[in-house]
């Protein structure tokens, strides 16, 4: 008898669509068990949760990523041929590309231009009757992510591009509709960025050196050879798409600061470092990366259970950042607990565990929690505002999901120049 239950459903891709956020955590309530299979798309699928499987899943020898994200959520949310499909030395160089953009420095040129576009924005705020959070940060991000990246934007197509950038974002997990819409904008972009990328090739752009914009198009694969222009605009999007992502965390942080009264006056005292823990529970508590895919590399056993090869995996993301294996009073929204986290890589995974640097662990990590940290800090010390009366409920069964209102805001006053 195998060790692992089995959900007893034909197919349950429209429970996952469904249910959403709420599937994997509800099947393992049901079955008693972290891991449990299941069949998605037609097809033998396992689904886990918690550290013990994250640390598997993040094992290379065990897992590969080829052809184990979804088609619509390739040509939707993450574009073919980037980093996220690649395994082995192809994805470690990849990687290394990546990273090679995240120095101190340039995260520290994040924090400016980033706090720089928010500074801006307030100045209009002070001067409109009702501000939505959720819009301006979608906005502010793309601007911000744009200007880092080395991506020329043009202040008359800011609102296209961050509404392109919104819908591949607002597509994972979706209807069919919103997977066509999100791919309709990531086609658009892809061909600005891959017009940007032949551009820089021909020496018509210069962007500095140190850009995304510049190491991508003259990056090289471990054949010698350059990218392919659109797998380069691929590669480039990901590095100021997902950005704008922190748009999301930054309601709902907005969301905290309000419902926890005491939370908001130790964000404003902002010492241990608190602003950050905030950040870190932010990001823990609140929904936003569901899961992830990959396919077993090579039959292996595992406490008792055969993983077959090529059998669809999926991590439980947001399970796993609540499992009360790994988390005191789990579905409590406490940032202090982040004061003496011993750091585990596999149990705090809202943007993927294991290793950042070998792994498919989030490459741009660091830049979300030191762009969170300081953006909480800007939003309760540099100004105040008051939060009218408004639906901020979210439905778990949307992916994303995301407050109704979005965050509205009034009589937004700013206290004092950012620093
Ligand atoms: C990978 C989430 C922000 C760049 C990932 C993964 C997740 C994730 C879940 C996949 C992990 C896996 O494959 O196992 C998020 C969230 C963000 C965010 C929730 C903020 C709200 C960023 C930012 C950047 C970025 C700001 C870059 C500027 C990347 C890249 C990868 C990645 C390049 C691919 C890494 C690889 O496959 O090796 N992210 N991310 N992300 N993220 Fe993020």
């Amino acid at each position: 008898k195998s060790p692992v239950p089995r959900e007893k459903s034909l197919d349950s891709t429209l429970s996952l669509i469904k249910e959403g956020f709420n599937y994997i955590p509800s099947r393992r309530e049901q079955l008693g068990s972290d891991i449990f299979e299941t069949r998605l798309v037609g097809k033998k699928a396992v689904c886990m949760a918690g550290e013990e499987s994250a640390a598997i899943f993040y094992d290379e020898n065990k897992f590969k990523r080829k052809g184990a994200i979804p088609k619509p959520v390739m040509k939707s949310l993450l574009g073919e041929g980037g980093v996220h499909e690649q395994d082995d030395e192809a994805h470690r160089q990849r990687k290394r590309m990546h990273l090679s953009m995240m120095t101190p420095e340039r995260l520290e040129d994040m924090r400016r231009i980033a706090i720089k576009h928010l500074d801006k924005k307030v100045c209009q705020w002070e001067k409109e009757e009702r501000v939505n959070l959720f819009e301006e940060m979608v906005e502010i991000f793309t601007r911000a992510g744009c200007e880092w990246a080395g991506v020329p934007l043009k202040e008359k197509e800011v609102k296209q591009r961050s509404r392109e950038v919104l819908d591949m974002i607002d597509s994972f997990g979706g209807s069919p509709a919103r997977f066509r819409q999100g791919a309709k904008a990531r086609s658009k972009q892809e061909k600005w960025l891959t017009g940007i990328i032949k551009e820089i090739r021909a020496g018509k752009f210069v962007p500095p050196s140190y850009t995304p914009a510049c190491i991508i198009a003259h990056h090289r694969e471990p054949n010698g050879k350059r990218l392919d222009p659109q797998v380069a605009a691929v590669d480039l999007s990901n590095t100021f798409r997902p950005l704008v992502a922190t748009a999301y965390f930054m309601v709902f942080g907005a969301v905290a600061m309000h419902e926890y009264p005491q939370v908001h006056q130790k964000l404003k005292e902002d010492t241990d470092g608190y602003s950050k823990m905030f950040a870190q529970e932010v990001r823990r508590f609140y929904p936003f990366a569901p899961a992830m895919a990959a396919k077993v590399k090579q039959d292996f056993l595992w406490n008792d259970y055969k993983f077959k090869k090529n059998t669809l995996v999926i991590l439980d993301l947001f399970g796993t950042n609540r499992h009360p294996d790994s988390w005191e009073q789990p579905n409590q929204f406490i940032p202090e607990r982040f004061k003496n986290w011993k750091e585990s890589p596999f149990s705090f995974v809202p943007q993927g565990g294991g290793n950042h640097y070998m792994g498919h662990r989030c490459a741009g990590e660091w830049m979300t929690v030191m762009v969170m940290t300081a953006f909480f800090h800007y939003l309760t010390n540099y100004i105040t505002f008051d939060v009218p009366d408004q639906d901020l409920s979210y439905d778990m069964s949307r992916m994303p999901t995301l407050p109704k209102s979005g965050f509205e805001m009034t009589n937004i006053r700013k206290l004092k120049e950012p620093s």
